[in-house]
């Protein structure tokens, strides 16, 4: 395997378009596949997590064609052969939701970091609500057969959009009421494309924090054009290289900042970051605006509690902005981060110690000890099969002028096909 090479040391000036959002692109393929009429999705990400989702639906007989998506009232078609949800978590979860309350069976397994990933928390809520499985069901490959649901109750320990979207999806098709609750918020994408396609259910959230969804089913969601946002997830990597590399301004333009997931602007804020929203505006129910970045110094700073899930996709590369704050930033209550594409507690730490920045690991954390830029070293990362510890790592090297090293990053590919392009795009 060769390993990717850049070179660090100049800003990074201009102005950028990034690709869409890959939650929201998700969605956007799945609820109009199980939606009454047919949709046009535009600025979908073109990825291979997104592909993954794409090749699943055509299997089951709802395949995205010139940018359009038809749904049949929320049948779906048995799929011939295992589906291949390659890297994707949210494709393997959000499918098993759909296929719940379906007539049929199928079998979803993916690569070898997905294989890895706990699906028990998808699975045990899914059958509690009547899905059958056949073979164990706690990691994939996994084969899931179709049930009439029924009613049921259910409490989730970790604030999971993918888990909540599942039994969602589930109980469309189910005879009787689902109360999901969650500890805190995750992302809300799901529940602002299902209400714009009709459905009904409710929200409330308790004074800890606590999130919790009722929905009726039998319900079919009437399909819906969607005009996908750009992936605040991917911003972020331009948010911390603008901040942290000298003499940078980027312009990062149409950027979902729905609420549910800016905890990567509050914390680049509280660090002192010289972060500007411009132009807010609605796209399709989501907020979306432009996004200005310029260099500027950064203080320490503590992430935990409700916080986390709204970026916990962010951690590593705000952890990457934490080694250029001098002094100790804490990171806590992210236990999660141990079953993404990576453990990425420990392969965030992977990055601060090969920038020769001093780390220490927490079961569900860490602690970061910040440093001038000038007694840090490029990094020489493996990056295994996870995206974002690839990304982080770019970004990691960007405001130093040797050389980073990083394997594994063809992983880049998954969320953001165009980010080498893009960070070359602002240097020239
Ligand atoms: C996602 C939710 C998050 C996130 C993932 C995408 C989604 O996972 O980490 O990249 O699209 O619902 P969890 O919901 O499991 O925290």
């Amino acid at each position: 395997m060769t390993a990717l090479r850049v070179r660090g040391g100049r800003p990074l000036r201009g102005r950028i378009r990034i690709p869409g959002d890959k939650s929201i692109s998700h969605r956007a393929l799945i609820f109009n596949a199980i939606a009454d009429g047919e949709a046009t999705v535009t600025g979908i990400l073109e990825s291979e997590d997104v592909q993954a989702t794409a090749r699943c639906l055509a299997q089951l007989g709802a395949p995205f064609v010139n940018g359009r998506v038809s749904g049949r009232g929320g049948a779906l078609s048995a799929p011939s052969e295992t589906m291949d949800c390659g890297n994707s978590g949210t494709t393997m979860r959000l499918l098993l939701g759909a296929i719940a309350g379906q007539t049929f069976g199928a079998t979803l397994t993916g690569d070898a970091s997905l294989q890895k990933r706990p699906m028990a928390r998808v699975t045990k809520p899914l059958a509690d609500l009547g899905a059958d499985f056949v073979g164990p069901h706690d990691k994939a490959p996994i084969t899931i057969q179709g049930q009439r649901l029924t009613n049921v109750s259910l409490s989730s320990p970790v604030a999971s959009a993918q888990v909540k979207t599942a039994v969602m999806l589930a109980a469309l098709q189910g005879q009787g009421t689902l109360t999901y609750t969650e500890p805190a918020l995750s992302r809300d994408h799901t529940e602002r494309m299902l209400g714009a396609m009709g459905i009904r259910f409710d929200r409330a959230q308790d004074p800890s924090g606590a999130h919790t969804i009722t929905l009726e089913g039998p319900q079919t969601p009437q399909a819906i054009d969607v005009e996908v946002p750009g992936d605040i997830s991917s911003a972020a990597f331009f948010l911390v290289a603008g901040s942290i590399v000298p003499g940078s301004d980027i312009l990062i333009e149409h950027v979902g900042v729905n609420p549910s997931r800016t905890g990567v602007l509050d914390v680049l804020e509280s660090m002192g970051a010289d972060i500007s929203l411009n132009n807010v505006r609605d796209v399709g129910g989501e907020p979306v605006a432009d996004v200005r970045v310029r260099s500027a110094t950064l203080e320490p700073t503590r992430i935990g509690g409700a916080l986390v899930p709204r970026l916990v996709d962010e951690i590593p590369v705000l952890a990457v902005a934490m080694a250029h704050a001098n002094g100790e930033s804490v990171v806590e209550d992210a236990s999660e981060l141990r079953v993404k594409e990576s453990d990425r507690i420990a392969s965030t730490l992977q990055i601060l110690r090969g920038l020769g920045i001093q780390a220490t690991e927490q079961s569900s954390g860490f602690t970061v000890h910040g440093q001038s830029t000038a007694d840090m070293q490029p990094p020489a990362i493996d990056a295994g099969l996870d995206h974002r510890i690839a990304m982080a790592s770019v970004v990691a090297g960007l405001p130093l002028s040797g050389e980073t090293k990083v394997l594994g990053a063809d992983a880049i590919k998954s969320s953001f096909p165009t980010f080498i392009q893009l960070v070359d795009q602002l240097r020239d």
